[in-house]
């Protein structure tokens, strides 16, 4: 901004005071067009308005220094007067100044209401969990408490107090997940992953006597390799109840009841003869087709049944691992079972392959939101 220099009024006469004022004005106008910050006008004030220096203060200086004996007067009362205009036009442009910035402040915060909002898709629980709770939730309502346990196990938890022999290939390297290292520890002290949530059977049975209904939900692994049907880790839910008097009806009705509360109530089961370490009779539950209602067809590969849990009686040996805390076998008896939760998971929503569950693919989990 090029800087005004204040007129000398050399040769004193009213028509070059007039002229003098009009110039002064017109100077400070064309200031008051060119400013844009506040800091714009604030200089502009200060060399305006400054007490030592200012153009109004020079002005005041010169023009009165100038000015013959008689006209002094005439010239302080023009001097005063433009002062007055002065000061109006500076307040003025800071009003303009601050109407223009809170005008851009505005436009910047501008909202168009209009637009489409940013949609936050809701979290939902995992269709795993989902029915992993929802097991539960059955047993629950039956009666049952809710146990836990370690994933990382030991043989001794996992096999030896379940009943399975030595060399039993489940304890296999091909099945079994061990923690490397542990070659110079007793067998049974070994760590491994957990292969089933069945050794939270004996946890629960040392540390509580009988009688006793538990649900025990948890994760597993297998060295399996993954496929269609088959993962490396998986969930399970396993329930055991131990008390007087409990018999083979008692796995059949409760297991029966679960079923139809998971499946609905036209659901059947029946009970297949196998065979578990830890249980004796053991067996393989079985569910009528929930696709065909047992008529038979490709997902029940046309018998009619679905092969969905194992279950026993608890076995007398296991019993003995903690006869100590009250588990006297020829006082008590009990039920076992385990399921696998992926498993019915898939059967409930008609999920083709295992490995959706973990892929963590948004446009297949949303379908359970
Ligand atoms: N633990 C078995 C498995 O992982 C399932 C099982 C079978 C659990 C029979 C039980 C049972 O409690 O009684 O395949």
């Amino acid at each position: 901004m090029s800087v005004y220099a204040v007129p000398k009024l050399e040769d004193y006469s009213p028509e070059a005071l007039d002229c003098a004022v009009a110039e002064l004005l017109a100077a400070l106008n064309n200031e008051t067009d060119a400013l844009r910050s506040e800091s714009d006008w604030k200089t502009f004030r200060d060399r305006w308005l400054a007490r030592k220096n200012g153009i109004l203060t020079q002005v005041n200086d010169t023009w009165l220094k100038a000015a013959p004996g008689p006209a002094k007067r005439e010239v302080g009362r023009r001097v005063n007067d433009l002062k007055t205009r002065a000061e109006t036009a500076i307040e003025d442009a800071h009003g303009k100044i601050r109407g223009a910035s809170a005008d851009a402040r505005l436009a910047a915060e501008h909202l168009d209401i209009s637009l489409p909002g940013i949609q936050r898709p809701i979290g939902v629980k995992h269709p795993v969990l989902r029915v992993m709770d929802e097991i539960v939730a059955v047993f629950k309502a039956m009666g049952y408490s809710i146990g836990e346990g370690p994933e990382v196990e030991t043989d001794y938890y996992n096999f030896e107090s379940l009943n399975f022999p030595p060399n039993h290939p489940a304890r296999d390297t091909q099945d079994t997940l061990f923690i490397a290292g542990q070659e110079r520890k007793p067998p049974r002290d070994r760590l491994l992953l957990r292969t089933h949530t069945s050794p939270v059977q004996i946890r629960t049975m040392e540390k509580q006597p009988p009688p006793l209904r538990i649900v025990i939900p948890g994760k597993v692994h297998r060295n399996d390799p993954l496929d269609a049907t088959h993962s490396p880790v998986f969930h399970q839910v396993e329930g055991l109840a131990v008390d007087r008097n409990i018999t083979f009806c008692d796995l059949k009705g409760t297991l029966d009841h679960a079923m139809k509360a998971l499946f609905g109530a036209e659901v059947k089961t029946r009970f297949y003869p196998s065979f578990f370490p830890f249980t004796e009779p053991s067996a393989d539950m079985q569910v009528s087709c929930i696709f065909c209602s047992g008529k038979g067809c490709r997902k029940c590969k046309f018998s009619g049944w679905i092969e969905l849990l194992g279950c026993g009686m608890v076995d007398p040996n296991v019993f003995e691992f903690v006869k100590q805390n009250g588990y006297d076998s020829l006082k008590i008896s009990g039920f076992a079972f385990g399921m696998g939760v992926e498993r019915i998971a898939m059967l409930k929503y008609e999920v083709e392959g295992i490995q959706l569950f973990y892929e963590g693919d948004v446009r297949f989990l949303e379908q359970f939101a």
